[in-house]
């Protein structure tokens, strides 16, 4: 059974108990994690500037099921408006279902079959409601996607998001070759694995940070 019911029992007995007594419920409002620096300076940099989208795997090596359940697991630890958590994640490790859900993206020619796993990041439309709140999964579900490619990076995996900015009709024929809820949108999907030895990355120069920041 979902616990959701028993978090709503204790959120409720919170209040009343913080309402009778003031006092805090720790189970419900725990003491913030620590917010001190967990990485040095050029640890930091390092992480960040050293993840680029490879587009060469090595097809031979599938990175293990454990791993990418470990990443996913900490993509779970992404904000989300409300808390909803929309977002979901379909994992593909077989090499003809990946080539099947392939064939219908148009960003992976020439490296299509030296991908070993991919992910379908979706976003369930109904935990949604409202023209307000018409563009929230796509932002909900970026955000998930990201930081599960950075859990992956972080756990030593290469990764190349790949586009699904496709009208319904390609969007029907994905969910229905990847067994996609008809609920689910799709957000964006990733190709994951280790690159193949000495593989090269693009250049993909940056924009300055001037360019990018308005500070005032
Ligand atoms: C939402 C999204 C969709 C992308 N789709 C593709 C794609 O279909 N094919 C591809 O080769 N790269 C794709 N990319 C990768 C971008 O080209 C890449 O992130 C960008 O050039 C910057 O390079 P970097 O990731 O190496 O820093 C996509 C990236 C994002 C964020």
């Amino acid at each position: 059974m979902q616990p959701y019911y028993q978090y709503s029992l204790d959120a409720l007995h919170a209040l009343e108990s913080w309402n009778e007594t003031g006092f805090i419920d720790e189970t419900v409002s725990p003491p913030a994690p620590r917010a001190d620096t967990h990485l040095t300076q050029e640890q930091t940099q390092d992480f960040f500037s050293s993840r680029r989208s490879v587009r060469n795997f090595d097809p031979n090596r599938k990175p293990d099921t454990d791993l990418l359940l470990e990443a996913a697991e900490l993509a779970t630890n992404t904000p989300s408006v409300c808390n909803r958590q929309a977002s979901r994640l379909h994992l593909f490790t077989d090499r003809d279902e990946i080539l099947r859900i392939l064939s219908l993206q148009n960003g992976n020619s020439g490296f299509a079959e030296t991908i070993p796993a991919l992910g379908v990041v979706t976003v369930r439309r109904g935990l949604f409601t409202g023209a307000g709140e018409r563009n929230q999964r796509w932002i909900d579900g970026g955000l998930f996607a990201m930081t599960f490619v950075w859990s992956l990076h972080a756990l030593g995996l290469n990764t190349c998001m790949l586009n699904w900015s496709m009208t319904n009709k390609p969007t029907e024929k994905l969910r229905s070759v990847a067994g996609i809820d008809p609920e689910e949108d799709v957000i964006v999907l990733i190709a994951i694995g280790y690159g193949a030895e000495a593989h090269r990355v693009a250049r993909s120069e940056r924009r300055s940070v001037s360019e990018v920041v308005r500070l005032r």
